[in-house]
């Protein structure tokens, strides 16, 4: 099937197959088609039908209940089941934070470790090689799950076949059931789709970075702050990392970050923020690199920047969405950071 979407700027044409999703197939070609989750959950993927038909891959789409008429529909849960001209409120000739195409991959889980509870890392090798940059993230689909999930990798590497994940149970979320049910997952195998994301970190940046995360929203994280160090960024740039988890017990990659926070020579804090009760004097004893706070990781955020933000500030913020929102409402209106300069992956 011909896909035409129109833009405000330009319009854009691409094939479709029968049951793919159609911001998949353009994925391919065109990294300006507007998304943000690629999941079903944001709406950033809106289209209008001009002419021709579409069928719903994913009816219960969380983000289609937003939508106001039949005629529109979101890019990452539709199918085309004919040719399809659909509007979308994008510039798709507008320059890209990032201008690598999407592609599928067989791969197979590798490695896998838990880190706290309910908490697991796992490695994929996939069939050939990719390139993503740092805070992008994959759709992963395992046989007998319906639909993808999205996980951001924690690796940094410019070329690679294998991916790094970290994955935190959801209460009675399918994957999460799925995944922490298994003896071993070593050896499932799944279809994985990107690189994907545009909340990214590039060596040409050259800005002070503000990272808060919460709880698996460190996954992106720690591919950023790597390529912070990879790159030497910290000769000119200072990065803060601001890690929201509720106890000691759920706190992972501290021996990781630890590393970093060393690595980046006195350019580099890392805080992890305890919302439920403080460190333990164990652990600030066994992580003499990294910082404690208690409170919301927000909170604890604004109270240690307060007075070092400078004007060449970038910030990423990563997690659940209501420690994303009040994260990003936080460094709006007390830290006063412009809008272009923040953001995020709500993870869903
Ligand atoms: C950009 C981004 C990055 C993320 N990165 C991470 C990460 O690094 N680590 C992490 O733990 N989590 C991450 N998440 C959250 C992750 O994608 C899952 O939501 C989470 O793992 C829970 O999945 P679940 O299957 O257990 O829960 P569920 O509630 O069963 O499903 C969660 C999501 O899966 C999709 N889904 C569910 N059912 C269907 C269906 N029938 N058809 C199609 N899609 C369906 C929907 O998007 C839904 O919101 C990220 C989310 C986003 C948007
Ligand atoms: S990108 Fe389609 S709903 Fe988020």
């Amino acid at each position: 099937m011909k896909i035409d979407i129109v833009g405000s700027d330009a319009t854009l044409s691409f094939n479709s197959d029968a049951g793919a999703r159609i911001l998949y197939e353009g994925l391919e070609s065109i990294p300006s088609l507007p998304y943000e989750c690629a999941t079903g959950t944001c709406g950033s993927c809106k289209a209008k039908r001009i002419s021709g038909d579409f069928a719903w891959v994913w009816p219960d789409a969380p983000a289609r209940k937003d939508l106001k008429t039949a005629d529109d529909f979101l890019l990452c849960q539709c199918e085309a089941t004919s040719d399809l001209k659909a509007e979308v409120r994008a510039k798709l000739n507008a320059p890209q934070a990032v201008n690598l195409c999407a592609n599928w991959y067989d791969a197979q889980i590798i490695a896998s470790e838990n880190v706290a509870p309910g908490v697991m890392c796992f490695s994929v090798k996939l069939g050939q090689t990719t390139s993503f940059v740092p805070g992008q993230f994959m759709v992963l689909e395992f046989e007998g799950i319906v639909g993808g999930r999205a996980w951001s990798m924690t690796n940094f590497a410019e070329k690679t076949d294998v991916l790094d994940f970290v994955i935190k149970k959801k209460p009675d979320g399918a994957l999460s059931d799925f995944i922490f049910a298994q003896q071993s997952v070593i050896g499932l195998k799944a279809r994985v789709f990107g690189p994907l994301g545009r909340a990214v970190y590039q060596q040409a940046l050259n800005k002070d970075i503000l990272c808060i995360a919460g709880g698996s929203g460190v996954a992106g994280m720690m591919s950023i702050l790597s390529a912070f160090v990879h790159f030497e960024s910290f000769k000119k740039n200072k990065a803060n990392l601001f890690f929201g988890v509720r106890t000691t017990a759920d706190a992972f990659f501290l021996k990781e970050l630890s590393e970093l926070v060393v690595q980046a020579a006195g350019a580099m804090r890392v805080v992890i923020a305890l919302s439920d009760a403080p460190a333990t004097p164990e652990l600030i004893a066994q992580y003499p690199h990294l910082q404690f706070g208690q409170g919301f990781v927000h909170d604890v955020a604004i109270q240690h920047m307060d007075g070092q933000f400078t004007p060449n500030t970038r910030a990423f913020l990563a997690g659940p969405p209501p420690c994303v929102n009040s994260a990003m409402r936080t460094l709006l209106m007390q830290a006063k950071l412009p809008a272009t300069e923040i953001l995020y992956d709500k993870f869903n």
